[in-house]
């Protein structure tokens, strides 16, 4: 197989964790015999320093024409005066809305070895693995805003608009998920309240039949955020509207207690998929080798997995992650005061794993 990746490291750490990443995918092509060519392009703080805007025109024409785009993180303090439109934040979500990705996935996996570092009990997350399916073009945040005078002072709102098509799409997407996992989804929503939320639930109904492999649960937005605390092995894959998805994929970030370990893709109809590390740029250790490469390498996995069909190559990238951290190797930021390697040695400890 041959694939074209648009590489942006961005600012702050993405440099260093993207270039390990490469490294690792360069692996993953000489093991399976694949080629992955890779593109490299600014976006970011980084852009903004070389050409006075957070998304050039030729990075947007790179992304578009390309198979998936790795991203590192993007901002720090350097460009945090800038007003909004300027930042490198913003040169992120005008390419998220460019690609079209409208669906937001984070997994959420707990590593074994590594239970005891969150602040839930080690017996209630040891084993956690599901996937939260995010609604990210639409919903409550993409909604008509209004703030008007009225009678008692001012009057404001919100809307929650979703079409039928934007809601069959995402559900679509998450039963499909649901499919190549344990065969569980968990639809939320607040059905007893909203009626967006019932035509939601309307229309997961009637999808449902045509994916019988797959088992179809709804669950009401406020149980979900007790359920994810008190029994998260329940859940395979999690599909909801995009506020709801911002509030419970943080809250389920916290269960494996570790940013540097998550990984995300944004996806769309088809064009090419965003991957990239939960988190940001950390500019606090930027440039000294303490930057946790797993993040990185886990969203590697889910290029190959959800954008290249790869899903044998994807399971020994996510092995060689879990062997590593099963033999004791481990970065500052998971060493809990113990020896750490840097960057660069746990790309090369993960890529012999992976040989
Ligand atoms: P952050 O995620 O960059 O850092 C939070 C803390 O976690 C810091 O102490 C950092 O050292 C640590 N950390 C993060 N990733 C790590 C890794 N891979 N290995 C070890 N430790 C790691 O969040 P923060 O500090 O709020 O934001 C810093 C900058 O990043 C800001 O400019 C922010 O706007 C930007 N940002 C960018 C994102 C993106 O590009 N998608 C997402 C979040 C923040
Ligand atoms: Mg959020």
């Amino acid at each position: 197989m041959e694939k074209t990746i648009v590489v942006l490291p961005g600012d702050g750490i993405g440099p260093e964790v993207t270039r390990e990443a490469v490294r690792l995918l360069e692996t993953v092509g000489e093991r399976f015999g694949h080629t992955f060519h890779f593109a490299y392009a600014k976006l970011g703080g980084v852009a903004i320093d070389e050409t006075g805007t957070p998304l050039p025109e030729e990075t947007l024409k790179a992304c578009l024409e390309s198979d998936a785009v790795l991203l590192g993180a993007v901002g720090g303090p350097k460009w945090d005066r800038l007003p909004g439109p300027q930042r490198p934040e913003a040169g992120l979500l005008a390419l998220r809305k460019a690609l079209g990705v409208f669906a937001n996935l984070r997994p959420i996996t707990v590593y074994p070895p590594l239970a005891s570092a969150s602040t839930l009990k080690p017996e209630v997350v040891d084993g956690v693995d599901f996937v939260i399916v995010r609604e990210l073009t639409g919903g409550l945040y993409f909604g008509p805003k209004e703030r008007r005078k009225g009678d008692h002072g001012i009057e404001v709102s919100d809307t929650l608009v979703y079409s039928e098509q934007e809601i069959e799409r995402i559900l679509r997407l998450a039963f499909e998920l649901a499919r190549q996992r344990r065969g569980h989804l968990t639809s939320v929503d607040k059905a007893n309240v909203l009626e967006s939320s019932r035509v939601w639930r309307e229309i997961a109904e009637r999808l449902a039949p045509e994916y019988p492999d797959v088992q179809l649960t709804h669950l009401l937005v406020d149980n979900a955020a007790m359920q994810l605390v008190k029994n998260p092995r329940q859940f395979d894959v999690i599909v909801t509207e995009n506020m709801f998805g911002d509030i419970l994929s943080d809250e389920a970030a916290m269960i494996t207690g570790s940013i540097g370990l998550l990984p995300s893709a944004s996806l769309g109809s088809g064009g090419p998929g965003l991957y990239e590390p939960i988190h940001g740029s950390a500019p606090d250790i930027a440039g000294k080798g303490l930057a946790n490469p797993l993040a990185t390498f886990a969203s590697v996995a889910m290029m190959l997995d959800y954008g290249f069909g790869l899903g044998a190559e994807a399971e020994a990238v996510r092995q060689a992650i879990a062997r590593t951290l099963a033999e004791g190797w481990r970065t500052a930021d998971i060493a809990a005061g113990g020896p750490a390697l840097s960057t660069e040695q746990m790309g090369e400890t993960v890529r012999n794993a992976l040989r």
